[in-house]
């Protein structure tokens, strides 16, 4: 089976074909999600909060994503594999935009990339998209931007915030972007967004009408705790197996059941 292109994403939306994302950011979990038939992978800066335990994305670098966008890439075989772009490696101006972004294609292997913002990032958009870099645009609550918006709240809510939102999606569509993540907003704004814009929407928590879903893997497996939000569906609780598993080791270490004579060497 090819690779999923961004043709595949537009043919997609056209057949009313729901597209499916997740993350991933080592090789044992892309593989998983690859092999599990995802169409794409998003290397998301998340993995600030749920790899490195950080309070939130901003610390995030350049360098840390393109490694792990490395260990992803190594492991995929069908997905499409979307390096997110961290916390001031766009906004600073559209040269250190383009170069940052081409980094993911480059040396990582990335097929696109993500970046968050509407109007603000509408010129870095362009010129990756005529640098032939694909760009997933991200709008409502983007996280990056946790300081201005006080938290993570939901976005458009009102009737201007939502009007607001619109026109970024359009904006950002006429300045490029392949697709356009829609985070935090009420799903009735997001189908709307859906319904006027001709590239596929990807929702995490805007509904079931968006034309594809992403969510962080590790809210769906249950390996990150600290707070779960209410548009998250844990489909698995690896931590609790994990944690049974190396309590059963160690108190079988502790008491001399393992190693035994059929995992010693004669
Ligand atoms: O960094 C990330 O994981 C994201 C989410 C919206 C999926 O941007």
């Amino acid at each position: 089976m090819p690779k999923t292109t961004i043709q595949d994403f537009m043919k997609k939306k056209a057949g009313g074909k729901k597209i499916t994302m997740l993350t991933a950011y080592d090789y044992p979990f892309a593989q998983i999600v690859d092999e599990a038939g995802v169409d794409a992978i998003l290397v998301g800066d998340s993995l600030g909060m749920v790899v490195q335990g950080l309070e939130n994305t901003l610390p995030v670098s350049m360098d840390e994503m393109i490694y792990h966008t490395k260990l992803v890439t190594r492991a995929v075989k069908n997905a499409m594999v979307v390096g997110d772009m961290p916390f001031m490696s766009y906004q600073t101006g559209v040269a250190d935009a383009v170069r940052n972004a081409g980094r993911f294609l480059k040396e990582a292997g990335a097929a696109a990339i993500k970046l968050e913002g509407g109007a603000e990032v509408a010129d870095q958009i362009r010129a990756m998209t005529r640098s032939d870099i694909p760009v997933m645009a991200h709008i409502g609550l983007t996280p990056q931007s946790i300081h201005r918006m006080g938290g993570y709240k939901v976005q458009g809510k009102t009737e201007e915030a939502a009007n607001r939102l619109i026109e970024e999606a359009r904006i950002v569509e006429d300045a490029g972007a392949f697709s356009l993540l829609l985070e935090a907003i009420p799903m009735a704004l997001a189908e709307r967004i859906t319904a006027e814009l001709s590239i596929p929407t990807i929702g995490i928590g805007a509904g079931p009408h968006c034309d594809g879903q992403v969510l962080v893997l590790h809210d769906v497996i249950g390996l990150f705790e600290r707070f779960v939000p209410k548009f998250v569906k844990r489909y698995a609780n690896l931590k609790e197996s994990a944690l049974k598993a190396v309590r059963e080791y160690r108190e079988e270490v502790e008491k001399g059941i393992f190693p035994s004579e059929e995992t010693s060497f004669k």
